[in-house]
C-alpha cells in the first residue's frame, strides 16, 4: 500500500529535540501539532523556535512573512486526543520507557488506523515500544540529531515488524524536511551512536587518566580530524547524563567494555555536572 503524502505531523514533547523536529516540519510546510505535558513547556519550546527564526531573519535568510507562515503551521496541545487525525506522530518525550509506552498506548486508541508512529529515541528498543500498540507494521524509529535544524541526518530504524511501506513513507518524510536518511536496524545505538559513544567515552578516559588537557583532547580532534567540536565539548553539548544513559544501555545489551562508562563520567553526573545545560561539565558555561 502506498501512503498518501503526509499533511499533519504530531510531535510528542516540545523540548530540544521535539521543538527542532516541529520547526523543520513546519518549515517544510506541514501542519504541526505539538503535545506537551503543560502549556508552559509548550510555550518554552515555541520560544526556542521563534528565537531560531529571528536569528535567520537577522542573517537575511528568512523574512517576516516566512517566519509568520512557519509559526502559523505550529499549534500546541496538552491533550493527546488532538493528534487523532495526524498522518505521522513522532515521539520526542523524555528517555523513559514507561512514559513513552504510556503515550503510545493512548495514541494507539486515539489515532486513525493509518497513522504512522515514530520514536526519536536514541537508545531504547523501538520494538519494545511498538509492542504496546496494535500497529507494529506502522511503527519505526526516526532518530534526528541535535541541533535538529542544522544536523542533516535522520536514522530510519526498522523493527522486526516495520513494513517496507512504512519505512519508505518515513524516509520520504525525513527527506521532505531536508534530511539525509540512513536505514538502520533496531539494535542498540543504531548506526551513529555505536560509533560515537565509544569515541566520547575514550576521550573521557584519556582525560580521566591525565593523558592530556581537555583543550588539547578537543583541539586534537577539531584540528586533526576536522570535527566541528572536540569530544569533551560535544559530550557537554549532548549532556553528560544523556551520554551516560546511552552508554549504560549499550553496555547492558552488548556486555562489551567498549561501552563501559568511565568512573569519572558517572561521578560527574552524580555531582550534577551535566554539561552545557547545567552550566558545568568538562567546561564551565554561563547559564
Ligand atoms: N538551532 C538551530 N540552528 C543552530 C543551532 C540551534 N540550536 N545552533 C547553531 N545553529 C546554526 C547557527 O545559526 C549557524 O547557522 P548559519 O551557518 O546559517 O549562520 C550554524 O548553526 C553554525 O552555528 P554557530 O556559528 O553559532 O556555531 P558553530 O559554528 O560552532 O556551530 C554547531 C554550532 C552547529 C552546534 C557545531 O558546533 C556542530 O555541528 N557541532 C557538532 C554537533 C553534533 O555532533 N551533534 C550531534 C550530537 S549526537 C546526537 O544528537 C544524537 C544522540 O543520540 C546523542
Amino acid at each position: 500500500m502506498e501512503y498518501p503524502m503526509f499533511k499533519k505531523v504530531g510531535i510528542i514533547g516540545c523540548g530540544q529535540m521535539g521543538s527542532g523536529i516541529a520547526q523543520v516540519s513546519a518549515q517544510a510546510g506541514y501542519q504541526v501539532i505539538c503535545n506537551e505535558v503543560s502549556e508552559e513547556l509548550y510555550q518554552k519550546g515555541l520560544r526556542g523556535i521563534t528565537k531560531q527564526l529571528d536569528k535567520a531573519i537577522e542573517k537575511g535568510k528568512l523574512d517576516a512573512a516566512a517566519k509568520a507562515k512557519v509559526l502559523g503551521n505550529i499549534t500546541g496541545t496538552t491533550d493527546l486526543a488532538d493528534l487523532a487525525d495526524c498522518d505521522i506522530v513522532i515521539e520526542a518525550a523524555t528517555e523513559d520507557m514507561a512514559v513513552k509506552r504510556e503515550a503510545f498506548k493512548e495514541l494507539d486508541k486515539i489515532c486513525k488506523a493509518e497513522t504512522i508512529f515514530a520514536s526519536n529515541t536514541s537508545s531504547l528498543p523501538i520494538g519494545d515500544l511498538a509492542a504496546v500498540t496494535s500497529r507494529r507494521t506502522k511503527f519505526l524509529g526516526l532518530h534526528f540529531f541535535n541541533p535538529v535544524p542544522v544536523m542533516k541526518l535522520v536514522e530510519v530504524v526498522r523493527t522486526l515488524d516495520t513494513s517496507p511501506e512504512t519505512a519508505s513513507a518515513a524516509k520520504a518524510f525525513a527527506e521532505s524536511v531536508g534530511k539525509t536518511v540512513v536505514m538502520a536496524k533496531d539494535s542498540p545505538g543504531f548506526i551513529v551512536n555505536v560509533l560515537l559513544i565509544p569515541y566520547l567515552l575514550d576521550a573521557i578516559r584519556q582525560y580521566e587518566h591525565g593523558l592530556a588537557t581537555r583543550e588539547d583532547i578537543d583541539n586534537g580532534m577539531m584540528f586533526g580530524c576536522g570535527h566541528p567540536m572536540g569530544p569533551l565539548t560535544l559530550t557537554d553539548f549532548i549532556g553528560l547524563d544523556t551520554t551516560l544513559y546511552i552508554a549504560d544501555i549499550m553496555f547492558a545489551e552488548f556486555k562489551d567494555s567498549h561501552y563501559a562508562a568511565p568512573p569519572l563520567l558517572r561521578r560527574m553526573v552524580n555531582a550534577g555536572y551535566l554539561g552545557k545545560k547545567s552550566g558545568r561539565g568538562f567546561y564551565e558555561y554561563n547559564k
